[in-house]
C-alpha cells in the first residue's frame, strides 16, 4: 500500500482539488484507492457526499491518528490523505503516515514562503526514514497563458524538493465539477483539465510508485 498525503497549511492551495482528483485517477485505473480526509472541514467527505454513486472511497480521519489508523486498513492499493489547514498535528501524523508527500503552491512568492515550515518537517522525516520518503511541490492554480516563470522554479527549488514537471492550471472546471461531486476526467467536463490530470497521475505513478 502507498500513501500519498497532500500538504500545505496554507489554506487555498489545492489540496482537496488535486486529492479528489488524483483518488479519481487512480480508481479509474483499477487501482483499489481510498481517499482519507483529515481536515476537520471535510471538504472531501462533503465532495464524496454529493452523489450517492460516487465510485470513490472517502472517510474522515480528523485526529492525529492517521499513522495508527492507516494499519488497519488492508486490501488498498493507493491511500491518497487530504491536508487539513492549519494544525500542525495533523500534518505531522499524516507525514509519518505517507511514502510521498505532495505540495501544492501557487506560484506566489508569499505561498512559496508560507511553506517553509512543513518543507522542515518534511525533511527531517525523509532523514529519519534513510530517504524512503519522497517529496515533492506541485505548482497549483496556474493562471493558464503566463509562462511560469523560472524564478518560482527556481524559488521551490532552493527549498531542496523536487518541483513536478506537470502544473495544475487556473480553470473554472475544477470548482464546477467539484460541485456536481464529480471531477473533470468524468462526463467529458474539460478535456485540457482531464489530460494535466492523467499527466500528473502518470508522472507521479513513474517517480514515486
Ligand atoms: N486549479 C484550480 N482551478 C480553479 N479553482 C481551483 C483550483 N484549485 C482549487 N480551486 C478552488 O480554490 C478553492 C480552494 O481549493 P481547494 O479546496 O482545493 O484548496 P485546499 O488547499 O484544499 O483548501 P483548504 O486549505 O481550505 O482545505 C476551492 O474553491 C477550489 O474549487
Ligand atoms: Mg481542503
Amino acid at each position: 500500500m502507498k500513501v500519498i498525503a497532500v500538504l500545505n497549511q496554507k489554506g487555498g492551495s489545492g489540496k482537496t482539488t488535486i486529492s479528489t482528483h488524483l483518488a479519481r485517477a487512480f480508481q479509474l485505473a483499477d487501482y483499489n484507492c481510498l481517499l482519507v480526509d483529515s481536515d476537520p472541514q471535510g471538504s472531501a467527505r462533503d465532495w464524496g457526499a454529493v452523489r450517492e454513486d460516487n465510485p470513490v472511497s472517502v472517510i474522515g480521519i480528523d485526529r492525529p491518528t492517521i499513522e495508527r489508523d492507516l494499519k488497519h486498513i488492508a486490501n488498498k492499493d493507493v491511500v491518497i490523505i487530504d491536508g487539513a489547514p492549519q494544525a500542525s498535528d495533523l500534518a505531522v501524523s499524516a507525514i509519518k503516515a505517507a511514502n510521498v508527500i505532495l505540495i501544492p503552491v501557487q506560484p506566489s512568492p508569499y505561498d512559496i514562503w508560507a511553506t517553509s515550515e512543513l518543507v522542515d518537517l518534511v525533511k527531517s522525516r525523509i532523514e529519519i526514514t534513510d530517504g524512503k520518503l519522497k517529496a515533492a511541490f506541485i505548482v497549483s492554480r496556474a493562471i493558464k497563458g503566463t509562462k511560469l516563470g523560472n524564478e518560482i522554479f527556481q524559488a521551490l527549488a532552493d527549498y531542496g524538493l523536487p518541483v513536478l514537471e506537470t502544473a495544475i492550471t487556473q480553470r473554472i472546471s475544477y470548482p464546477t465539477s467539484a460541485s456536481l461531486g464529480v471531477t473533470v476526467l468524468d462526463d467529458k467536463i474539460d478535456e485540457n483539465a482531464a489530460s494535466e490530470i492523467h499527466r500528473l497521475f502518470k508522472e507521479i505513478k513513474e517517480k514515486f510508485l
